[in-house]
């Protein structure tokens, strides 16, 4: 059996690592993959990102499954490409990924079928936006429409920098591009106080399987400060997800999704991550949707993961997910990214990674008795060496008995591990540690 995980970061590196010891197994692909899915067993990166020939590939090799990592592709339509050639595929319908690619059709949705999220409004005109901001005041939230890979949102403190963010992310004068071109609309929103978390659950269009829950760590710098990113680290399970809020979850927000994306003609398959805001009241909110596992979450979720994740996945390409259970190591995972220079801007590409566990050690390294693994994100091979090729480069994941004892792993196995210009945080899991 062959599978096809599509992507090139941390989170398509767990994917296509857990989906290796798929009993039977001939070969995951990783298209395009990274160093790490290069290096690793039973694991082979493939050149291919054209969604044709990603489809004309599987076809080619007779992939049994593919799996599809990262929003992009989604939104471009993949798995309706897939679909319409007999490919299974698992992940979203162009349409039900709407849910991520645009926020102000998530904002509708949510709005219609009474899942609780801030409020907010659309705009594409700057002059009833900044009048917005005066009549709201500060905080608030301003998002670009559009896939901007965690980087399209300012929360404002004061009303100028509401102000500001607009003037960067409405058209006009706008040079603020996240995705290459400048978005048409934004949703400003009611800032929502309380903890984060992740919420991610497998969906077959109509069944929903929980996975562990998981926090992210999404500023740059220690103590949340600095600039949003794509995730600078992430840990599972995440505490603040008590029984009682995974129950307001499923209830109020998970399953009220699927039922109206069904209910709407666009069934939800895949992956859906809800970004949670638990409010010290208890309330549970959505802060965001997105139609893929996240990352870093992934790399501890899956970590953690003992049943096989093909027949989890299988069993929702079938549309069978009511027939299967996920267990979950009891320990704590905890991942640490590690970013390249000038990360969350234009990240420097190219420098020289050293420290890391040979090629050899890696195929010891994945056998399940494993308690770390150095996944890899933006790497490639250069000369022999393994450089620095994206944003975030590595995510140092290690298993313990507690957040604490993880985490000393996790930062210990950083000690060996150098590139130029390397950022990474040094506070992966506060919330959980007890001060
Ligand atoms: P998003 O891309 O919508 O997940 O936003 C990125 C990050 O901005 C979130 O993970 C939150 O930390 C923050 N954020 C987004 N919306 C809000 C909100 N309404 N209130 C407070 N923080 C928010
Ligand atoms: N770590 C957040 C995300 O994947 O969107």
């Amino acid at each position: 059996m062959k599978l096809l995980v599509i992507g090139s970061g941390g989170r398509e590196h767990a994917l296509a690592w857990c989906l290796a010891k798929t009993p039977g197994l001939q070969k995951v692909f990783v298209a395009p993959g990274n160093a790490g899915t290069a290096a690793d067993r039973a694991l082979e990166n493939v050149a291919i990102t054209d969604l044709d020939a990603l489809a004309d590939f599987a076809e080619e090799q007779k992939v049994s499954l593919t799996i599809v990592g990262p929003e992009a592709p989604l939104a471009a339509g993949i798995v309706n490409l897939f679909r319409a050639r007999g490919l299974k595929i698992f992940g979203p319908s162009k349409e039900a990924a709407q849910l991520e690619s645009s926020k102000d059709f998530a904002k509708r949705f949510m709005a219609r079928h009474g899942i609780p999220t801030a409020r907010f409004a659309t705009f594409s005109e700057r002059a009833p936006a900044h009048a917005y901001i005066d009549q709201q005041g500060a905080p608030i939230v301003i998002k670009a429409d559009g896939l901007a890979a965690g980087k399209g949102v300012v929360v404002a403190m004061t009303r100028d920098e509401a102000h500001a963010a607009l003037d960067r992310m409405l058209p006009a004068e706008s040079t603020y591009a996240p995705t290459g071109s400048t978005p048409a609309q934004v949703v400003i929103e009611e800032f929502l106080e309380g903890e984060e978390a992740s919420f991610i659950v497998m969906v077959d269009g109509k069944d929903v399987l929980p996975l562990a829950s998981s926090q992210d760590h999404k500023r740059i710098g220690d103590g949340d400060s600095g600039p949003n990113t794509g995730g600078m680290g992430a840990y599972s399970p995440a505490l603040v997800v008590t029984p009682e809020v995974h129950a307001k979850a499923m209830r109020e927000i998970i399953l009220p999704t699927v039922r109206g994306m069904a209910a709407e003609g666009t069934p939800y398959t895949g992956f859906l991550y809800a970004g949670l805001m638990i409010g010290k009241d208890g309330s549970v909110k959505t802060v965001e949707f997105n139609c893929r596992l996240g990352d870093p979450e992934a790399q501890p979720i899956l970590m953690r993961l003992k049943s096989d994740l093909f027949t989890l996945l299988d069993h929702a390409v079938a549309g069978k997910l009511d027939q299967v259970e996920a267990s979950w190591d009891r320990r704590v995972a905890l991942g640490v990214v590690l970013a390249a220079a000038n990360y969350p801007g234009t990240p420097r590409t190219g420098d020289v990674i050293s420290g890391l566990p040979k090629v050899s050690e890696y195929s010891e390294y994945s056998e399940d008795s494993e308690d770390s693994h150095i996944f890899h994100g933006g790497t490639s091979e250069r000369d022999g060496q393994t450089v620095t090729a994206g944003g975030r480069v590595l995510c140092v994941t290690a298993l313990g008995d507690n957040v604490k004892r993880t985490q000393k792993r996790a930062y210990d196995l950083i000690v060996g591990i150098h590139f130029d210009g390397m950022q990474y945080r040094h506070d992966i899991g506060h919330r959980a540690v007890p001060r």
